[in-house]
């Protein structure tokens, strides 16, 4: 059996870890995270990794160097999903690391190398994404920790519910000498795939807003309101997402989504007296993005007024776009052309743990190539063959780091 094929076969044995029989969903610390830790962990101690579970629960495997005090190389993603996901978003970037290290069958090098699965990138339970790189680069503050998800608990209250100590968190701050980060990670777009290639270095990742989008107009009985009469928020959102869309595709290289919508009362013989929803705003520069975000808001206040009804919205996250560090983008593009691959850059559309790891330590990411360019869905697939080249092309990134540490 091909490394390529082992890989896969372990992100999808991980993936049956779900909080909903049939489809693959696993949020922050939730029940089902044991057993990954739990699989994880065999896998990296069958290594020669020792394994701990930090206090944001990330679970770490290290790989010793050839002497007690070297620095370190992380190499880690995300082992939590968006609902109804695929089997390999975060968790093929965790897993690849533990096969990395098991290709160097048992050599020691002048630095260590640690595996780390964070326990949330995504930011579904609490609104809140990059709860586990937070942790670890340090800027997980208080206010992050008492964020409540739908349920009424904070954050603090899953990592106690998970066994851990939400005290200690300032505990999973890496202190320690990092040389940098490495994410492997699915492209989760059509760009390798049309380009026929199989792995792409991502020389930045571009920013993202998230915000909660709100709608105020008058509930009222579907059967006898006379529609001159009426404040539908919900026809109102509805002309914002069309606006939405309309706009964001006239901006270059912009993206946006409203990808969540709850109307209220919800009941199909009543108009909606008001609408939540979400906005995703992401563009590699961040003036561009600011600026759309503005815009768009802007519309949703143009339409409220004309339909006699509200608009306001909450800001979520505003996340800068991060350049990769330039030496190991360097030195990554030659790992891949040393290996037999292109060395094709490209930038990603789609947020991931290097951007926070990236204000700690110098940060890189190799993609693969996304069959169908589908992602966030359960069809979200890899090659092996494009597996077994981002293990060749890794090992190759490993063996000049050492060099250059000679
Ligand atoms: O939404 C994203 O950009 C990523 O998948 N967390
Ligand atoms: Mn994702
Ligand atoms: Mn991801």
């Amino acid at each position: 059996m091909g490394i390529g094929h082992e890989v896969i076969e372990r992100c999808r044995q991980l993936a049956k870890h779900t909080e909903e029989p049939g489809w693959i969903t696993r949020t922050f610390l939730s029940e089902p995270m044991h057993c990954v830790h739990a699989d994880l962990r065999v896998w990296m101690e069958n290594t020669g990794m020792s394994v701990q579970v930090d206090a944001a629960g990330n679970l770490r495997g290290y790989y010793q160097a050839a002497t007690a005090d070297a620095p370190r190389l992380i190499v880690g993603s995300h082992l939590d999903t968006v609902p109804h996901a695929g089997a390999f978003d975060g968790i093929l970037g965790v897993v690849l690391g533990v096969a990395l290290v098991k290709a160097l069958r048992g050599r020691r090098l002048r630095f260590g190398i640690e595996v780390v699965g964070f326990s949330e990138e995504e930011g579904v339970r609490f609104g809140l994404p990059f709860l586990g790189s937070r942790a670890l680069v340090g800027t997980l503050d208080d206010a992050m920790l008492a964020k409540r998800d739908a349920n009424g608990f904070s954050v603090a209250d899953a990592i106690r519910a998970f066994g851990l100590d939400p005290a200690t968190i300032s505990e999973a701050r890496d202190t320690g000498a990092i040389l940098g980060y490495l994410e492997f990670h699915i492209e989760q777009g059509p760009v390798l795939e049309s380009l026929h290639l199989p792995l792409g270095v991502v020389t930045a990742i571009a920013g993202q807003s998230r915000l909660d989008v709100k709608f105020e107009g008058k509930a009222n009985h579907a059967g006898t309101t006379p529609m001159h009469l009426r404040r539908d928020a919900l026809a109102g959102a509805a002309e914002w997402i069309g606006a939405v869309e309309r706009e964001a595709a006239a901006i270059p290289s912009l993206v946006a989504t409203v990808g969540r919508i709850e109307a209220q009362p919800g009941a199909g013989n009543v108009i909606a007296g008001s609408v939540h929803l979400s906005l995703d705003v992401r563009h590699t520069e961040d003036e561009m993005r600011t600026e759309a975000v503005k815009h768009l808001l802007g519309l949703a206040q143009q339409i409220a007024a004309r339909r006699g009804m509200s608009s306001s919205s909450e800001l979520r996250l505003d996340q800068a776009a991060v350049a990769m560090d330039a030496r190991l983008v360097e030195m990554l593009g030659c790992a891949a052309r040393a290996s037999g691959f292109a060395d094709q850059r490209m930038h990603s559309g789609a947020g991931h743990d290097a951007m926070i790891m990236a204000e700690r330590m110098p940060a890189a990411m190799l993609f693969l190539r996304t069959p169908g360019g589908i992602s966030h869905h359960p069809d979200e697939a890899v090659l092996e063959a494009d597996v077994a080249a981002a293990l060749a092309t890794g090992l190759s990134f490993v063996d000049q780091l050492e060099r250059a540490h000679a």
